[in-house]
C-alpha cells in the first residue's frame, strides 16, 4: 500500500496548518479570499437556516449546526442549499448577521421534496436509524422498510440541485454537513464525474465503536459515500480513529492511512482524501456581548419570572441551567437521577438551588422522541413532588426554544450549567455558557461523554451514568472558592477564543482551494 500512496497526487492536509491565527470574522473573510478569491462557498445542510414567518420575516430555528453556519456564511458570502421546512419562496436572499451589516449575506435555495419522502428521509432513516446508531443507542433504532431508499433519493435530489447550480456557479468549495446528507457527494460524482470543485464534509455527531457498527446493514454503503469527499472533518480525534477503524473493517488492506491522508481502493476506483479533527466552536465575544445586552437581560428576567426564579423584590434565586432539544441522547432522565441523589445527600440544597431546564420539543414525528418526552415529564414531576415545597420547585422546564439574545444573560446569571448528555458530538451549550461567564464564578458541569469534554478546559467533568459521583462533584464544584472558579472560567474563555468558530471554518476549508480539478481524485 505504501507504493500506491507514494504515487498519489498531493492532496492538501487539513490539520498541518492549524496553528495559523484566525481570531475573528475579519480574519476568516481574509482567509477565505486568500484561499478561494471571489469564488463563493456553497453550503449544504438538511435543516434550513431560517424559518419563514410570512411577509419576508425570517427567524432562526433551534439546532447548533444551521445557526452556526448561518452567521459564518452571512459574513463570507455564498450560496446555501437546504430542504424546505416552511412556506415562502424557493429562493431567498438572506441578509448578513446584525453585527456585520456590511457583509454580503447569502442566497438560500430551498429544495422541496414530497412530504412522504421527506418524512422517510428525516424521521425515518436519519433520525430513526442513523441518530440512535451513532449515539450508541441501538435499541432505539426503528428500521422501517424503505426508509434507506428514501434517504438515498433525498441525497440524490440534493446532489441534483448542486449539479444544476454548477452550470452557473463556480464555487470555491462545496461544504456538506452532517449525517442526513452522507451520500450527496457520491451522487454528485455519479452525475457529474470528477471535474468538480473540492467537496468537503463535516460529520457533526459521534462515530461509533466497532462492535456497535455490526448492527447497521447500510454501514459500508454509507462509508463509501463519505469516501467520495476530498476532506472529512470530525469533532474529536476519537471519532476520526473510530471512522478509520470502520474503514479498515470494511476495506482491510485496500485502505491505507498516513496520519492525515486516507487512500482506499474501492469498487468505484481509488479514493484519496484528508481526514481532519476540527472541534466545532462558537464566537465567544458575540455571546459575551449578548450576555450584557439590556434588552436580552429584560427578556431573561421575564423567563426567570415565568419560572418562579425572580422574587417580588426582583432578586434572582440561585439556579443551574440546562439547554437542549428534548432528545434521549441529552440524558434528561439521567439528570433527574443525579438531582435526586444531590438533594438526598445534601438536604441543605433543598429550597436553595433549582434547575432551569430549557427543553424545546424536537423530532416529534419520531415515535422514540414522543415516548421519551413523556418519560421525562413523569420523572420531573416525581422529583418535584418528592423534594418541592410550596414556595420552591426543584426543576422548572421551559418547553420552547429561547433566542440566543435571551439565553446569554440566563447563562450569565446562573450558578452553573448542568450538561448530562449520554453521547454528544460536541455540545456547544458548554462553550456558550463559559463565554457568558467571563469574570463570573458559575460552574460548568459537563458530561464526559461529549466531544466538548474531550476538547476543552474549565469544566467539572461528571458522568450521567454515575449519579452518586456526579451529585458529589456538583456539590464540591459549587463549594469551591469563587475566586478559583472565576480564574478557571477566564482561562477557559481564552481557550475558546483561540479555538473559535472562525478558525473551525478556516481549518475545514484550508488548502482545499489548491486542489486541482482532476479525474480520479
Ligand atoms: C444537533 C445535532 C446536529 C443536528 C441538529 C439539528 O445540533 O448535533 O447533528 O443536525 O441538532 O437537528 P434537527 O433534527 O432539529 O434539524
Amino acid at each position: 500500500m505504501a507504493s500506491i500512496l507514494s504515487s498519489l497526487p498531493g492532496i492538501p492536509f487539513g490539520n498541518s496548518e492549524r496553528t495559523r491565527e484566525c481570531r475573528n470574522s475579519d480574519d476568516m473573510v481574509d482567509f477565505y479570499r486568500r484561499e478561494f478569491g471571489r469564488a463563493p462557498l456553497l453550503v449544504l445542510t438538511n435543516r434550513e437556516p431560517i424559518v419563514w414567518e410570512g411577509a419576508g420575516t425570517l427567524s432562526c430555528p433551534p439546532g447548533g449546526v444551521s445557526s452556526t453556519i448561518h452567521r459564518l456564511l452571512g459574513q463570507v458570502g455564498g450560496e446555501w442549499i437546504a430542504l424546505r421546512d416552511s412556506a415562502g419562496p424557493d429562493l431567498l436572499r438572506v441578509p448578513p448577521p446584525r453585527e456585520s451589516p456590511e457583509s454580503p449575506g447569502y442566497l438560500l435555495h430551498r429544495l422541496s421534496v414530497p412530504r412522504e419522502l421527506r418524512d422517510a428521509h428525516y424521521a425515518g432513516f436519519s433520525n430513526g436509524v442513523l441518530w440512535p446508531f451513532f449515539h450508541a443507542d441501538p435499541e432505539r433504532i426503528d428500521a422501517s422498510p424503505d426508509t434507506f431508499s428514501a434517504y438515498v433519493q433525498v441525497n440524490r435530489r440534493m446532489a441534483g440541485k448542486v449539479v444544476e447550480s454548477l452550470t452557473t456557479l463556480s464555487p470555491g468549495a462545496v461544504w456538506i454537513h452532517d449525517y442526513q446528507l452522507a451520500l450527496v457527494a457520491r451522487e454528485i460524482r455519479r452525475m457529474a464525474g470528477d471535474h468538480l470543485p473540492p467537496l468537503a464534509f463535516f460529520w457533526h455527531i459521534p462515530w461509533v465503536d466497532i462492535p456497535t457498527s455490526e448492527g447497521l446493514p447500510w454501514l459500508s454503503e454509507l462509508v463509501d459515500g463519505l469516501l467520495c469527499h476530498d476532506r472529512i472533518g470530525f469533532q474529536t480525534e476519537g471519532y476520526r480513529e473510530r471512522f478509520l477503524e470502520t474503514v479498515r473493517l470494511i476495506h482491510g488492506s485496500r485502505a491505507s492511512w498516513d496520519g492525515e491522508r486516507l487512500s482506499v481502493l474501492t469498487e468505484g476506483g481509488l479514493r484519496t482524501l484528508s481526514l481532519g479533527v476540527y472541534p466545532v466552536s462558537i464566537d465567544p465575544s458575540h455571546f459575551d456581548r449578548l450576555s450584557r445586552d439590556p434588552e436580552g437581560i429584560r427578556g431573561a428576567r421575564e423567563i426567570l419570572r415565568e419560572a418562579g426564579l425572580l422574587d417580588s423584590g426582583e432578586e434572582i434565586a440561585p439556579y443551574l441551567i440546562s439547554v437542549e432539544r428534548m432528545d434521549y441522547s441529552k440524558g434528561f432522565l439521567e439528570r433527574v437521577e443525579i438531582l435526586e441523589e444531590f438533594f438526598t445527600r445534601y438536604p441543605e440544597r433543598i429550597g436553595a438551588l433549582s434547575l432551569l431546564q430549557v427543553a424545546p420539543p424536537s423530532r416529534q414525528s419520531v415515535e422514540a422522541y414522543r415516548r421519551y418526552a413523556g418519560q421525562v415529564e413523569r420523572a420531573v414531576n416525581r422529583l418535584n413532588a418528592r423534594f418541592g415545597r410550596p414556595d420552591w420547585t426543584p426543576v422548572r422546564t421551559i418547553a420552547r426554544s429561547i433566542s440566543q439574545e435571551v439565553l446569554a444573560p440566563l447563562y450569565r446569571s446562573s450558578a452553573g450549567a448542568l450538561i448530562t448528555a449520554t453521547k454528544d458530538g460536541m455540545n456547544l451549550v458548554a462553550k456558550e455558557f463559559l463565554a457568558c461567564q467571563r469574570g463570573r464564578d458559575g460552574v460548568l458541569f459537563l458530561s464526559r461523554h461529549t466531544g466538548a469534554a474531550q476538547t476543552m478546559e474549565g469544566l467539572t467533568m461528571i458522568d450521567p451514568f454515575d449519579a452518586p459521583l456526579s451529585a458529589r462533584l456538583i456539590h464540591q464544584g459549587l463549594s469551591l472558592d469563587p475566586e478559583i472558579r472565576r480564574r478557571k472560567n477566564d482561562r477557559a474563555v481564552s481557550a475558546i477564543e483561540r479555538n473559535n468558530v472562525c478558525r473551525w471554518m478556516a481549518d475545514n476549508l484550508r488548502a482545499l482551494g489548491s486542489i486541482s480539478v482532476s479525474a480520479g481524485r
